[in-house]
């Protein structure tokens, strides 16, 4: 035995769906009742950072997040633990050159230790990017290699949904699959990093307090109650992916805005039509959807495109730098950061000089 560690860092960044997931079918295996779209954001900006060790002198498992210690009882990370161990192999610690066989991996413990550097639940994907993280690195440490495209994907969905998506760059789709075990409810990459360069991703942090309505429990009510949801999976998100799909192929920014911002909106409204109604933008959300819709409109082409997920957080979308520089100029105009409604930001791509 004797005393020894081995570890493992990785980083996820969050991801920003354009085409939201909300609801679930199968709320265990997190299997979602409609596909989504998202963009990886630049690991560098919002990201987790995770390190996962394993010592024969740790005699249970433990999580740290953001310098607390939480339980690691919770099912997802549970679930996740497991999915990972059941598929761990011989790995040989490049540092020590110490073997750990299949068999150590099913009485070592680990300690986990992860850091956002965003504010975690405020409607900013902390869950995804930190899910992501931990899954990748656990598969790395325990040296789990994927017996099909994107399984390691599907474990990272069972602990977040929206962390499958996590572990690709640029532009990825969650499948929502077809089968009841969740083999194939993967995420897969739609286009690389590389892909939209000019696109250029605003977050404008309207409020760093913990969401009211967690998504787990939002989008169970929505499930049971809102017919307005069941239409649009069934009936709307297939179509829209199709168009959502083509515009990205094609770096076509005016479709782009226009499905991503038509999304967001029909997701607030599912929220509204949800008893008892959940609400997850606040006044300063919607000032900022008039913003941009007026200054759409009277240029007649979409300026920029917005997008809102489970809470009042807006994601800011400019076709390029210039764009985005006026953006960022009209966001300083209607909400000056010396107000009480401070707003800051932060400018994913090379813009960062602009970032207040
Ligand atoms: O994966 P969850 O449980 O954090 O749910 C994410 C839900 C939305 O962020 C609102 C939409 C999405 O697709 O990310």
């Amino acid at each position: 035995q004797g005393d020894w560690v081995a570890m493992v860092t990785a980083r996820a960044p969050t991801n920003i769906a354009v085409i939201k997931y909300w609801g679930k079918r199968n709320q265990k295996l997190i299997l979602p009742i409609n596909s989504s779209i998202s963009i990886t954001l630049n690991p560098h900006d919002l990201s987790a950072t995770t390190t996962v060790a394993v010592s024969p002198s740790f005699t249970a498992d433990r999580l740290w997040l953001n310098g607390k210690e939480v339980s690691i009882e919770g099912d997802r990370y549970q679930n996740c633990l497991r999915e990972i161990r059941s598929r761990a192999t011989e790995v040989t610690d490049p540092k020590t050159s110490r073997i750990i066989t299949k068999k150590d991996w099913e009485s070592l413990h680990v300690h986990i230790v992860s850091k956002n550097n965003f504010p975690t639940a405020a409607g900013l994907a902390s869950s995804a990017a930190g899910f992501a993280c931990l899954v990748y690195a656990l598969a790395q440490l325990m040296g789990v290699r994927e017996r099909y495209k994107g399984e390691i994907s599907s474990i990272a969905r069972i602990g977040s949904g929206s962390a499958c998506r996590s572990l690709y760059g640029g532009f990825v789709e969650w499948d929502m699959g077809k089968d009841d075990d969740g083999k194939d409810s993967i995420a897969i990459q739609l286009a690389e990093e590389k892909h939209w360069e000019d696109l250029v991703v605003i977050i404008a942090v309207v409020s760093s307090r913990r969401k009211e309505t967690s998504s787990t429990l939002g989008m169970q009510d929505s499930v049971n109650t809102s017919k307005l949801l069941l239409h649009r999976a069934k009936e709307i998100v297939p179509k829209v992916m199709v168009e959502m799909r083509k515009a990205i192929k094609e770096r076509d920014f005016a479709t782009f805005a226009r499905i991503c911002c038509a999304d967001s909106n029909q997701f607030h409204a599912t929220c509204l039509d949800t008893s008892p109604p959940i609400f997850y933008l606040n006044d300063t959300s919607k000032r900022i959807i008039s913003m941009v819709e007026r200054w759409n409109k009277a240029e007649g082409t979409p300026q920029a495109a917005y997008t809102f997920d489970a809470g009042p957080n807006a994601v800011l979308f400019a076709p390029d730098k210039a764009k985005a520089c006026e953006l960022l100029s009209r966001l300083l105009f209607y909400f000056p950061p010396a107000s009480d409604k401070k707003i800051s930001s932060y400018v994913v791509g090379d813009v960062d000089m602009l970032a207040f």
